[in-house]
Parts: C-alpha cells; sequence; structure tokens
C-alpha cells in the first residue's frame, strides 16, 4: 500500500476514488483495490435520529486480514466521511476559537502547545523503540485512527507507513476534553472552564432484589453546548501483538460519544471483554500535586482509556494497564464491572466482579471492591473521592473546611439522595427515574442553606443548573446558574450488555423540571448548530445491527 490519493469526489454521496482505496459514502464502505477486485477494509453505518431521540448512531466494522494499522486508519477515515457534518456543528459549538491561530501566542496557549508537542514525541518514540510491546502497539493504532479521522475529514487520505504527525490543536482536541480540564490548571490558564465543586457524571451500579440483575447506569454532566450525540459500536478486529496473534478482548465495543471523538469522554463502555467500564471526575483541588503534570513519560487519559479497553480481560488488568503512566489529567473514579463474574441470583462472590480506581497526579489506587457492592447493594458515584489517599491529597478536607459537608463523602446531596433512594430501585424503569431524578424546589436533600435561594439544580441525581436564579447569592461556582447539567442517561444489565445494548437518554432532565429549551433560555446566544430547540427525549433502547 503506497498511500492513498483522493482522485475525486462528486455530488452528495461523496465517493471518494482514491488510487488504492475507495469510500462509497452511500454504502459506507472504505475499499481497498486488489488487483480488479474491490475488498473492504472497513464499513460503516450511519443513522441521525437527533431530531427524534436526540441520538445519532454509528457503528464501524473493520476486518481482520488487513494489517492492524490500516485497519486503524481506514476506521478513522470512514467515521469523518459519515459524520462529518456533526463534526463540523460540533467543533463550532465546542472547539472554534480554543487556542486558534489568532489567540495562539497567549501564554497559556503556548504552554498547551509545548507540552502536547513534546508528550506526543515522546509517546511516538516509546512506539518507536518498543516495536514489540502490545500496550504501545494499541496507542499506535488509537493514533493512526485519529489521524485517520483528521485526513478523511478534509478528504486528503494518505495512509502513513512511517512516522506521522498529529496536529496539537486539531482533531486531537475532541479528544482531550477531559484532559484539558487539568492541564488549564496546570498550566495556570486564568480562565478556567471548570467552575469550583462543578460536578462531572453521576453513575449508579445496582444489584436488583435477589441480586436478580447488576443495572450499571451513567449520566454525563456537563455543558450543554456538548449535546451533539452519537452513540457508538466499534467492531475492530485488532490483535493484541503489532506481529499478529489473537484479537484484542475488548475490541467491540459500544459506548456513548461525540462526533470528532474516538473513545467515549463520558465515560460508558460495554466491551466484548464482558467489561462495562464507566467513571466520574474528581479533580484535583492541590495545587502543590500539579507537578506531577509532566509531557514525558506520561500518556493522556484518553489513550490510556482506550489502551485499557482493549487489552483488559478483568477488573483487576484494567486497572493495572490504565495505571501505567499516569498523565494527571482528566482525573476520575474509575468503575469497572466485570459481568463474568456475576449470575443473576448469585449469594456471594469474594472478587472479581468490580474494582475501583482513583486517578489524581502522581497517585493512584484501586482495589476490588466486589464485597463492599455485594453486601451494601448499590455502588454510587458522584464527583467525590472514595479512597481517604486520594481525598486528603487532593485538597478535598480544605475544602470541606472552606465550605462544609457539601463536599463530604457522606454528606454531599447526590450522597444523600442515592442512598435514600437506591431501595426504590426493583427494574430498569425505575433505576431511569432515579438516574434522572432532580426534584430541587421540593426535595430537602437539593437544599444548601448557605445559597439563596436555598434550593439548587446542581443538587440532585441529573443536574439542571440553566434553573438556578441569576441573581442568587452563592458561595461557590458550582452552585450559579449556569448552561450545564445532565446531559444524558445510559444504562446496561446483565440482559442486555451480551448485545452492546443500553437504555439511553438524550439531554437534560425534564421528568419533575421543565424542558430545556435553547430559545427561551438565558443561553440563547450561545453557540448550538444542529441542536434541536427542545430537548424533551424519552427512553430509548439501543440495539445494533451487526
Ligand atoms: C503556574 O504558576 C505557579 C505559581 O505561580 C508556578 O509555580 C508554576 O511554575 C506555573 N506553572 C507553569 C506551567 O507555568
Ligand atoms: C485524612 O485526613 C483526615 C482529616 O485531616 C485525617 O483525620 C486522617 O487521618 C487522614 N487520613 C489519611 C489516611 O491520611
Ligand atoms: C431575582 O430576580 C427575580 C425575578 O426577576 C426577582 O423576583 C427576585 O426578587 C430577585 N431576587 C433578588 C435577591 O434580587
Amino acid at each position: 500500500m503506497n498511500g492513498f490519493v483522493v482522485l475525486f469526489l462528486f455530488g452528495l454521496s461523496v465517493r471518494a476514488e482514491i488510487r488504492t482505496a475507495v469510500i462509497d459514502k452511500q454504502t459506507g464502505h472504505l475499499s481497498v483495490l486488489k488487483g480488479y477486485r474491490e475488498d473492504f477494509v472497513a464499513w460503516a453505518n450511519f443513522t441521525d435520529d437527533i431530531t427524534t431521540s436526540g441520538w445519532s448512531f454509528l457503528e464501524v466494522t473493520t476486518r481482520g486480514h488487513y494489517n492492524d494499522r490500516l485497519q486503524a486508519y481506514a476506521a478513522g477515515a470512514l467515521e469523518a466521511v459519515v459524520t462529518s457534518q456533526l463534526i463540523y456543528n460540533n467543533w463550532m459549538n465546542t472547539l472554534m476559537g480554543y487556542c486558534e491561530p489568532d489567540t495562539v501566542q497567549s501564554g497559556y496557549c503556548q504552554r498547551l502547545k509545548a507540552y502536547i508537542t513534546t508528550n506526543l514525541q515522546w509517546v511516538m518514540g516509546q512506539i518507536e523503540e518498543q516495536p514489540d510491546s502490545a500496550y504501545w502497539h494499541q496507542v499506535h493504532l488509537s493514533l493512526l485512527q485519529l489521524k485517520g479521522l483528521e485526513d478523511g475529514y478534509h478528504e486528503q487520505l494518505s495512509f502513513p507507513e512511517g512516522k506521522f504527525s498529529i496536529n496539537p490543536f486539531g482533531f486531537l482536541l475532541f479528544q482531550m476534553g477531559g484532559d484539558l480540564e487539568d492541564l488549564e490548571s496546570a498550566l495556570n490558564q486564568s480562565s478556567k472552564s471548570r467552575p469550583l465543586g462543578s460536578g462531572s457524571c453521576s453513575a449508579l451500579i445496582k444489584l436488583l432484589p435477589n441480586n436478580k440483575d447488576l443495572l450499571v447506569s451513567h449520566d454525563t454532566w456537563s455543558n450543554y453546548k456538548y449535546m451533539l450525540r452519537i452513540m457508538k459500536k466499534y467492531n475492530f478486529a485488532f490483535r493484541v501483538s503489532p506481529t499478529g496473534g489473537d484479537v484484542v478482548p475488548g475490541g467491540t465495543q459500544a459506548f456513548s460519544s461525540y462526533p470528532g471523538s474516538i473513545f467515549s469522554g463520558d465515560d460508558f463502555y460495554i466491551m466484548s471483554s464482558g467489561l462495562v467500564t464507566l467513571e466520574t471526575t474528581i479533580g484535583n483541588s492541590n495545587p502543590a500535586l500539579w507537578k506531577f503534570v509532566q509531557p514525558t513519560g506520561a500518556v493522556m487519559e484518553w489513550l490510556r482509556n482506550i489502551v485499557a479497553n482493549r487489552l483488559a480481560t478483568t477488573g483487576k488488568e484494567w486497572a493495572e494497564i490504565f495505571s501505567k503512566y499516569n498523565s494527571g489529567t482528566y482525573n476520575n473514579q474509575w468503575m469497572i464491572v466485570d459481568y463474568n463474574h456475576f449470575t443473576p441470583g448469585m449469594r456471594d462472590g469474594s472478587e472479581g466482579l468490580f474494582v475501583v480506581l482513583e486517578q489524581i497526579p502522581g497517585m493512584i489506587v484501586y482495589t476490588d471492591k466486589t464485597t463492599e457492592l455485594l453486601e451494601k447493594g448499590y455502588w454510587a458515584s458522584y464527583n467525590i473521592p472514595y479512597y481517604v489517599d486520594i481525598y486528603n491529597a487532593s485538597g478535598c478536607n480544605e475544602l470541606v473546611e472552606e465550605f462544609g459537608s457539601w463536599f463530604s463523602l457522606d454528606q454531599n446531596p447526590r450522597a444523600q439522595i442515592f442512598r435514600r433512594d437506591q431501595t426504590d430501585v426493583t427494574d430498569v424503569d425505575s433505576m431511569v427515574l432515579l438516574m434522572r431524578y432532580n426534584n430541587f424546589k421540593e426535595d430537602p436533600l437539593s437544599r444548601y442553606d448557605g445559597c439563596d435561594p436555598p434550593w439548587n439544580g446542581e443538587n440532585a441525581i441529573s443536574a439542571r443548573s440553566d434553573l438556578n436564579p441569576a441573581n442568587g447569592t452563592y458561595p461557590f461556582g458550582a452552585l450559579k446558574q449556569r448552561p450545564h447539567g445532565g446531559t444524558d442517561m445510559k444504562l446496561t444489565s446483565y440482559g442486555m450488555f451480551r448485545d452492546f445494548a443500553m437504555v439511553a437518554v438524550s439531554g437534560p432532565t425534564w421528568d419533575q423540571v421543565p424542558p430545556f429549551q435553547w430559545s427561551t433560555s438565558p443561553y440563547r446566544d450561545l453557540p448550538h448548530i444542529g441542536h434541536p430547540d427542545t430537548w424533551m427525549f424519552k427512553p430509548i433502547t439501543v440495539t445494533w445491527s451487526n
């Protein structure tokens, strides 16, 4: 394969005839010409249902008789071609102006560019120096997929045979959303995007009565500008080793994602290994730890996440792989559920079903929490570290001293709501209700007496910070009126995970509160190209054709 060159494109059905590869936008096939025969390397199937369900759906499948690197590049290129309109919209809504050329001279953007460039150089160096490493092979493939994504979007395919470069402020930024939250602090960005205490996601893992099922659910919390969504399923036939052999255990994955992102970011994944992985963000409030954020010896979180998801067969293995080369960025509490260790009605189990990992700069702690899950019947996650070493080191005691028990593991509003209401969960529907719950004007647990008014839309399982009055008095940033809240819900079960199926809801909750509408909200002037105006979508069941 001597590289691809786009020869022609025509009309709406972009049929990119390339010297040796063809992308047919109508069939979603990327084929290579072998003599006179076309044989496809990868295919993609994309359906945009955003106006009716709030979701679009993408499946990308690659074929194992092509080498992994070509599969990865083709997967990226195909995804970009079939989702290019959404990628454009998402870029305009979320990244336009982020260190773009005229602001690139700002001190922060220069430091960020230096960090990214040095980090990528170090990573590329490892890939070159360790050609037999399973770990670096997966990193390499992820960067090739990203390269394919960017090349495909620009309709300039050129498969890199050897070294290649990644634009630091190009589509890499779509992958770095979480990493950037911490890099902004570590690199002294003066206007940080994350207000103090701002929650980022709620999660609940719940055993139904008599352990008849194990439900795993996640709500993304984010700025409303990120609501253009693609539910993705990747079927990749990558090998564990760069020299061939077995296909990776997590080669097939379904996950909630975004245009231009080749991982989840939320994060919520169902994998062919039988693992389901998810996280909520814990962040870091101790400035002394930022010295551990260094561009060499570190792999950005989005890549460690992908590599662990592909290679791990157990929760412990996942944690071991993820813990290598801690970047100290996108600091999260990760939950790894291993359905291989669950059987409906199981009475006991000592380990293997559930692992909890927490990362901050310079430190990662993980342990098996199977026993605790079976004893308590649930695990709730709401942006506060569980492990005392992580809690103390990341500055949480100081937050409690300054602002009170809102920042404590036990007394945070969501800790209390989950504790009180998880006993009402008896099936999928009641779990969805809890994950979408926000009755902040009525529920005493949503009150925060340091605020005026005392009730607060942030203090619920699915936040609606847009409903807080603009003229209220709030002790810290998270409680202010903001275009921020729970922007989705995903749930899977023992019955569903094998088919990569889930129940999902897109957009801010409207169960006990009015639906979010851009045109009548205080945020009507923020960019939201391609968004529905009113977010009033019901739960759907996500299934796949392949
Ligand atoms: C950020 O600011 C702190 C305090 O002024 C300083 O110690 C640190 O070196 C700065 N970091 C960077 C990357 O500029
Ligand atoms: C964590 O901090 C609390 C409060 O300062 C202290 O009582 C406790 O001993 C600390 N625990 C560890 C393991 O550092
Ligand atoms: C805030 O605005 C609302 C509606 O405009 C008004 O009714 C209320 O009195 C204001 N509160 C304060 C504290 O200014």
